[in-house]
């Protein structure tokens, strides 16, 4: 059996120049499969709530939503490293409230960490839950719980707002956050991060030159046709696959053809 990743792994891979990679689950199969794939780390993401219940943003998202799936993506014992986004208003009302909420992801859902959006306006969240031992992926640049804010899911950081995100990126890393995600920003950009920093970049739709790469699981296997950002590679066509296979099914047992005999008990 492989070791368990934890935290020190994660920064010892950044100063080894090894890629570190990342995809979501949300449920025990999932998380399941990702972990045999051997991905370092496992994000159960607030993306859940687009790509699991329907929404069209992750604004909707509880904190008792996000246990229900942290949990059940910890009872597939992954070799991985375990992140729990933090929803939409369970860490930006004020200190106390974030760092019981996530405390709560930690002691209740079983996370090894937790993830908070925001940079510079976030810092003094991202220090305080530091502080009390919980380990902080911050998450920058296209930031989705931003949404109204950025006026749609639009790259962020270009020209003259590079320097805005360059200061996002120092703050989180000051306030004492293991690692940070860079999302849709270019790839320049996401490139000068990386090099300043000495916690672990992940990048989603920020170019290749990251400490590692996050994706949604989804996306990566063709089974959400809603969205397609051009940052997603599709390393599989799922939905075909699974459409076929329903409707042989529903042949079947319409025409009477299953169950037979070795699929029934006498
Ligand atoms: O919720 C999520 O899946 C995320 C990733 C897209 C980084 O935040």
């Amino acid at each position: 059996m492989q070791k368990k990743m934890t935290i020190p792994d994660i920064f010892l891979m950044k100063q080894e120049g090894r890629r570190i990679t990342m995809l979501t689950a949300y449920d025990f199969p999932f998380a399941r499969l990702v972990d045999q794939g051997g991905v370092d780390m496992i994000l159960v993401g607030d993306s859940a709530g687009v790509v699991v219940a329907g929404h069209d943003t992750t604004l909707p998202v509880t904190m008792d939503e996000m246990l229900y799936h942290t949990k059940s993506v910890r009872r597939a014992d992954p070799r991985a490293l375990v992140v729990a986004d933090m929803p939409f208003m369970s860490y930006q009302a004020g200190i106390e409230d974030a760092c019981r909420n996530c405390g709560r992801m930690i002691k209740e859902g079983g996370a090894e960490a937790v993830k908070i959006e925001g940079g510079v306006n976030m810092a003094s969240v991202i220090r305080a839950v530091s502080a009390i031992d919980i380990p902080v992926m911050a998450h920058i640049g296209l930031t989705p719980q931003s949404i109204h804010r950025m006026g749609g899911y639009k790259v962020q950081g270009r020209k003259d707002q590079a320097e805005r995100i360059m200061d996002d990126a120092r703050a989180v890393q000051e306030a004492g956050a293991f690692s940070v995600v860079l999302e849709g920003i270019p790839a320049p950009l996401a490139a000068r991060i990386t090099a300043e920093l000495s916690i672990p970049t992940i990048g989603i739709g920020a170019g290749p030159d990251c400490d590692g790469q996050v994706l949604v699981i989804h996306d990566i296997l063709g089974l959400c046709e809603k969205y397609s950002p051009k940052f997603v590679k599709r390393y599989a066509e799922l939905t075909p696959i699974i459409t076929e296979a329903v409707k042989t099914y529903v042949d079947e047992v319409r025409a009477g053809e299953f169950p037979t005999a070795e699929h029934s008990f006498n």
